[in-house]
């Protein structure tokens, strides 16, 4: 009977998914220690985008045949080495589109319309009442917004903007079939009025929006990332912050999770979040099923659609 691994409590429990294979894992968070140890006679593995796929868990997996990666990013595989061992990966596309797309929104809107600080100010019993200058935030209607990445969740997030009458500019390898004017990078940061980072997280994007791309940043712009923490340089976005340099950010993720710089969680222009943009609980079932459909599929010899890479 085929073992499958899985490295952590999910939203729903996929053991019904698959039947007729031997599940391990699943009902606590397994270490990496624990991890290298359960993979030894797997043949699949259900993970986390916080478990490191690498060469030195396929070398203790010699029954591997696929990973199926509980995430739309799959930056913690090695892609390669998982081909070269024949061994394929799976991801969570589409399913998190909508719920990914609503959060960077959500940051965007708390951030510009400085929500934390109203609720903090009412909670510590400050408040004094209404007041014309209290609390100013920024204005959308009319004004850019730059999306970095263009791909599914990126156009869901233009789809959003549309309704906020927000002007679009994008960044992404080619032009899409999306209302926005497809534009260089520096075009887009001297240009957005928010920026919204939707990319992938790969050898060329790794520090992307840096001390340089930041200082190209309107002074009053407003950055929000639901993408990957090390595509921003998160000291660069601390001092530019502590300066003045930007509006503020929205921040779902961080380039060491689950440590969060203290500048950033000092600063009271930046709204944080625990990395939860596809955490509604729709997306995160089907993200698990997704997983566990992926993994039965292969070990039935066949192809699901959401292979990122094939043996
Ligand atoms: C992903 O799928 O890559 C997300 O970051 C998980 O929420």
């Amino acid at each position: 009977m085929a073992r499958v691994v899985v490295t952590s409590p999910l939203s729903i429990d996929v053991r019904p998914l698959l039947a007729g294979h031997e599940v391990s894992g699943g009902s606590v968070r397994l270490d990496r220690a624990a991890l290298l140890a359960a993979v030894a006679d797997a043949d699949g593995l259900i993970c986390l985008l916080s478990d490191r796929i690498d060469a030195e868990l396929l070398d203790r997996a010699p029954r591997l045949r696929v990973v199926a990666n509980h995430a739309v990013g799959v930056d913690n595989v090695d892609l390669a080495a998982c081909a070269a061992r024949g061994v394929a990966v799976a991801n969570t596309p589409d399913v998190l589109t909508e719920a990914t797309a609503d959060l960077a929104f959500a940051l965007l809107l708390a951030v510009g319309r400085r929500l934390v600080e109203g609720d903090a100010l009412v909670r510590s019993g400050g408040w004094s009442g209404w007041a014309p200058d209290q609390l100013l935030g920024a204005d959308l209607a009319g004004r850019t917004l730059g999306i970095i990445g263009m791909g599914r969740i990126g156009q869901a997030v233009a789809r959003r903007a549309a309704g906020f009458d927000l002007r679009i500019v994008y960044t992404h390898p080619r032009p899409v079939a999306a209302p926005g004017s497809h534009v260089a990078l520096e075009h887009l940061l001297a240009e957005s009025d928010f920026v919204s980072i939707h990319c992938p997280l790969t050898a060329a994007t790794r520090g992307l929006i840096g001390a340089r791309e930041l200082a190209a940043m309107k002074p009053t712009a407003i950055l929000v990332n639901t993408a990957r923490g090390p595509i921003v340089d998160e000291a660069a976005l601390a001092s530019v912050l502590a300066a003045g340099g930007l509006g503020g950010a929205g921040l779902d993720v961080f380039a060491e999770e689950p440590r969060v710089p203290e500048a950033l969680r000092a600063s009271p222009r930046v709204v944080i979040l625990p990395h939860i943009g596809s955490a509604t609980l729709g997306t995160r079932a089907r993200m698990a099923t997704l997983c566990a459909e992926a993994v039965r599929e292969v070990l039935a010899g066949r192809r699901p659609a959401n292979l990122v890479t094939r043996p």
